[in-house]
């Protein structure tokens, strides 16, 4: 079976491989830490066997509320933030049309986000567009309290039943949050709307194969199934595989060694747009599990060859603790041929016959040389193609890369102590009972 490849040839200019192999033991026993729930923040390493542990039954529930919301709606917003829509929107845009919202005759309803932000123009416009349209809503929150879906659900809720009637939006409305505690468990309950449990054990941004990224995926029309196929291929293949050939282990190890000498930020580049969606939910993933007690490698993205004309300058020239992961689809969906043209004025005559996407991997491969010689290391991820199961792979092999790799800098990469503090300036300022004391600090600070 063909699996997504991992090379770290690349960066060996940078590091030895002696290097990358003294993580060889510590990260084989970190998998091992996964696997058995031993390790940091064990209570919340449910997601590890999450794709083997996902049933026939579990996926058909999620098919079939899919079904129920497609035979009603043209638009489903998905209200959630962070871990609780970014594996979702990620998924859906790297398998969708890139211009979805101009076919007309979408099989599948459109699936938008909200809960995301605070702006008071985007729920305006939101709310604004969506008075037209047959719409529901899967609401997201693990802990069921926070913010900003909160506000999103309470406008979108009232809009809904104002438009179609309480009743109609009970079948309309999908609740996916805790199994008993928090604020949308007991309304979700209330309503009778119908729900799903975010297992204790999985902690938002390792949620994308349960159902918080699983219906929005298959309301919008893709194979779920595949995808969790995917999954548990590289399940499988990460538990079976020696270091030398594990791309879960060799990344992890890599990007720490790299780390070790001064490359503390790394940038997830791709060559299609469809996978800028990817790069912000890996940013999240790496970002929260592993910034924290003041280490970490920054994550950042680019979308190329755009970027290559704004941040491009910077990878090349500025400050050299930067290193480049490329994420590389082998072979296209469709094919187009670069015409001859009689005139030949922009002269690219000498391309055509070609297809585009040789110009795309000549794009990335000089790109990548130049970066390499200009002192930024590589590592390069390639999926054979873009469909569910190979995004099923690239998730999984994220997900457990990354909890070997937090473990390798000796964090536990399932917590987010520093989210709470915004959330605590943010509820002081708007003086929200319980914190008076909060709120008296904070305004004599301004
Ligand atoms: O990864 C995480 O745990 C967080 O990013 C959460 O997903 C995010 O804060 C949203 O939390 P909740 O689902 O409780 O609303």
């Amino acid at each position: 079976m063909e699996h997504i490849k991992l090379s770290v040839e690349k960066t060996l200019n940078f590091v030895d491989r002696e290097e990358i192999f003294k993580y060889k033991e510590e990260s084989e026993k970190h998998l091992t830490a996964l696997h058995e729930g031993t390790g940091k923040g064990n209570e919340y390493t449910g997601w590890v066997n999450l794709p083997s542990k996902i049933t026939a039954v579990e996926l058909k529930d999620i098919q079939e509320t899919a079904n129920h919301l497609k035979e009603r709606i043209e638009v489903l917003v998905v209200i959630g933030i962070g871990g609780s829509y970014l594996g979702a929107k990620a998924v859906n845009d790297a398998l969708a049309n890139n211009f979805d919202m101009l076919q007309a005759d979408n099989e599948n309803p459109l699936v938008i986000y909200a809960g995301q932000n605070i702006s008071e123009d985007y729920l305006y416009e939101l709310m604004e567009i969506l008075e037209n349209i047959e719409f529901g809503i899967c609401v997201i929150s693990k802990s069921g309290t926070t913010t900003e879906p909160a506000l999103a659900f309470r406008l979108l809720k009232e809009l809904l039943e104002e438009g179609v009637g309480k009743e109609e939006a009970k079948e309309r409305i999908v609740a996916i949050t805790d199994e008993s505690k928090g604020a949308l468990r007991t309304l979700a309950d209330q309503e009778g709307y119908k729900t799903f449990v975010i297992p204790d054990n999985v902690g938002g941004r390792y949620s994308v194969l349960t159902p918080v990224g699983l219906l929005p995926i298959a309301v919008a029309g893709h194979d779920i199934t595949k995808l969790v196929e995917g999954a548990k291929a590289m399940q499988k293949y990460t538990v079976a595989t020696d270091f030398e050939e594990n791309p879960a282990l060799l990344y992890a190890a890599t990007r720490n060694a790299l780390y070790s000498k001064g490359k503390e930020i790394e940038i997830l580049a791709n060559y299609n747009p469809k996978l800028h969606n990817i790069a912000e939910w890996w940013k999240q993933l790496y970002g929260e599990s592993e910034g924290k007690e003041n280490k970490g490698i920054f994550p950042a993205s680019v979308d190329l060859t755009s970027d290559l004309h704004s941040m491009g300058q910077y990878i090349q020239e500025g400050k050299r603790n930067i290193f480049e992961t490329v994420l590389s689809i082998a072979k296209t969906k469709y094919k187009v041929v670069i015409p001859k043209d009689k005139g030949n004025l922009d002269k690219l005559n000498f391309l055509a016959g070609k297809r585009v996407d040789e110009v795309n991997k000549m794009a990335e491969l000089g790109t990548q040389l130049a970066h390499v010689d200009g002192g930024v290391p590589n590592i390069r991820i390639e999926l054979p193609e873009l469909n569910e199961f190979y995004i099923g792979e690239l998730l999984y092999f994220f997900e457990i890369a990354c909890g070997v790799s937090g473990y390798i800098l000796d964090v536990n990469p399932f917590d987010q102590p520093g989210v709470e503090a915004y959330k605590s300036n943010m509820f002081a300022l708007l003086e929200k009972p319980g914190f008076e004391e909060e709120t008296k600090k904070i305004k004599e600070r301004l």
